[in-house]
């Protein structure tokens, strides 16, 4: 198929030739040049997978944003398309913000917020946010429609709109901030162009729930109704909340009214460093798969000095179990990725170590935390961090190493009534991401190891540690 490119995408095409690779991931999808942030607009239609995400292509910073796209017949092996959205017209001069795609009878229909600064003081009441529509027929090109969807009087911050069909009709959830307070807000449509607003859907009671709720993504799953948001400024709970931002969900009851029966309370999704403004969409079989973005505001960047910032987190399928516990897995289409093979069947250590691969790149393994006696074992990653048992605390810990003292910190989730553990964990060139018992719990957080000292290796301190059913692969590329 023809695909023009634009001056963004020849400068893209010439920068990424200069653009440094030690930290730039093999198996996770970033910039091949300049920043990205949120994905959006995740959607398989007309037999492929579709992904977008915030983008500046000129410097790995964040910029006006545009729309970058990436298409997949399988969501594992990737082609870079030119980029979508350009902030071109009035209404979105400042950048197209982050949003969603639905399939309107096979037209890729995209929905994003178009942003305005009428002056640059950077205070909230300079800003405009509208909803906007643009759809393409051949997947590629896309015709911009103006907005759809403008902010109820006094409302400033209003943006990533979330488009789903249900019941019948379209709906669309928003992330808002009124009175310094999160929110999300309810609106339906039965076109896609004129939207009514249905109600608000959940919204922070407290300066303590965050004062603004970015990506709204609202579904159902193992017939539980699923909310999320990405909270700002929500202060850090002992073990919880220890990010500067946070993403999490809520589970209840979507009512035939339109409202929202909550029965559980906010809970993290990710309990790593690097996990926001995730958005979830339904694959070619139903599954329903959800992709974050791998960094955190505000969080120092050592790999913008190689020319590109951010990447997104693999894709992984969620499910909800019958207590309302969000389950998050990789994708099982992953494995395609895999070449070398080793495994292990058992590995006891009495306070030593035992160097593992470094190339290999996806590890599985299981730890039986009844037959280890010792205070603290793991797998040590040289110069970026180690994950630990610490059987005192009776926490699974992530300790990110690094010369950055901003970047030094741990994250950690409780291991208390488990008597096993089953780890699977994929280690790219700048980031981590652990899965614990089938998705029960995951941890992703960006690494910045030094390239010629990354020995990887069990390790038990004081005392002995039993690691089983240790498998190792290596993995190609995506792109
Ligand atoms: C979330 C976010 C969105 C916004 C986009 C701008 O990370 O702040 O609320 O649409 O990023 O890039």
């Amino acid at each position: 198929m023809m695909r023009s490119l634009s001056s963004a995408d020849n400068f893209v095409k010439e920068a990424m030739k200069k653009r440094g690779d030690n930290y730039y991931p093999k198996f996770h999808i970033a910039a091949q040049y300049g920043w990205i942030n949120d994905p959006n607009g995740l959607i398989y239609i007309n037999g492929k997978y579709h992904f977008f995400f915030q983008h500046y292509p000129y410097k790995p910073i964040w910029g006006p944003m545009h729309w970058g796209h990436v298409v997949s017949d399988d969501m594992v092996h990737w082609e870079h398309m030119p980029i979508a959205l350009y902030p071109d017209q009035e209404y979105d001069r400042d950048g197209c913000y982050s949003g969603s795609a639905v399939n309107n009878n096979g037209i890729l229909t995209l929905f994003y917020t178009g942003h305005r600064f009428f002056e640059k003081t950077g205070e909230d009441s300079r800003i405009c946010q509208v909803q906007c529509m643009a759809t393409s027929i051949d997947g590629i090109h896309f015709t911009k429609h103006g907005p759809v969807l403008y902010p109820p009087e006094g409302i400033v911050d209003f943006r990533d709109p979330k488009v789903w069909r249900a019941r019948e009709k379209w709906w669309m959830v928003v992330g808002a901030k009124v009175n310094d307070l999160g929110q999300v807000r309810l609106y339906q449509s039965d076109n896609l162009k004129e939207w009514q607003f249905r109600c608000i859907l959940h919204q922070a009671k407290d300066s303590v729930d965050g004062y603004m709720w970015e990506c709204p993504d609202f579904f159902s799953v193992n017939n539980k109704d699923v909310l999320i948001t990405s909270p700002q400024g929500m202060p850090a709970q002992e073990y919880d909340y220890r990010n500067l931002h946070q993403s999490g969900y809520c589970i209840g009851q979507w009512e035939k009214n339109g409202t929202f029966s909550i029965e559980t309370s906010f809970r993290e999704i990710d309990h790593g460093h690097d996990f926001y403004a995730p958005q979830t969409f339904e694959a070619a079989d139903g599954r329903r798969i959800m992709v974050g973005w791998m960094e955190m505001w505000d969080a120092p960047l050592p790999n913008q000095s190689e020319g590109w910032s951010g990447a997104l987190t693999l894709p992984r399928e969620i499910s909800c179990n019958e207590i309302g516990k969000l389950y998050c897995k990789p994708i099982v289409e992953l494995e395609l990725l895999r070449t070398d093979y080793k495994n292990f069947e058992l590995i006891a250590l009495n306070n030593e170590v035992y160097s593992l691969d470094e190339t290999y790149q996806e590890l599985k393994l299981s730890i039986d935390l009844t037959a280890s006696s010792c205070r603290c074992f793991g797998l040590n990653i040289e110069s970026a961090g180690r994950i630990s048992v610490d059987s005192a605390l009776k926490r699974l810990i992530f300790d990110r190493h690094s010369s950055d003292y901003e970047l030094q910190s741990c994250r950690s989730i409780s291991l208390k009534g488990m008597l096993r553990i089953d780890l699977h964990i994929f280690i790219d060139a700048s980031s981590i991401e652990i899965f614990v018992n089938e998705g029960e719990y995951s941890l992703t957080s960006k690494i910045y190891p030094i390239s010629d000292q990354k020995k990887l290796t069990l390790f038990a301190e004081k005392g002995t540690a039993i690691f089983k059913n240790i498998k190792e692969w290596k993995l190609d590329s995506i792109f």
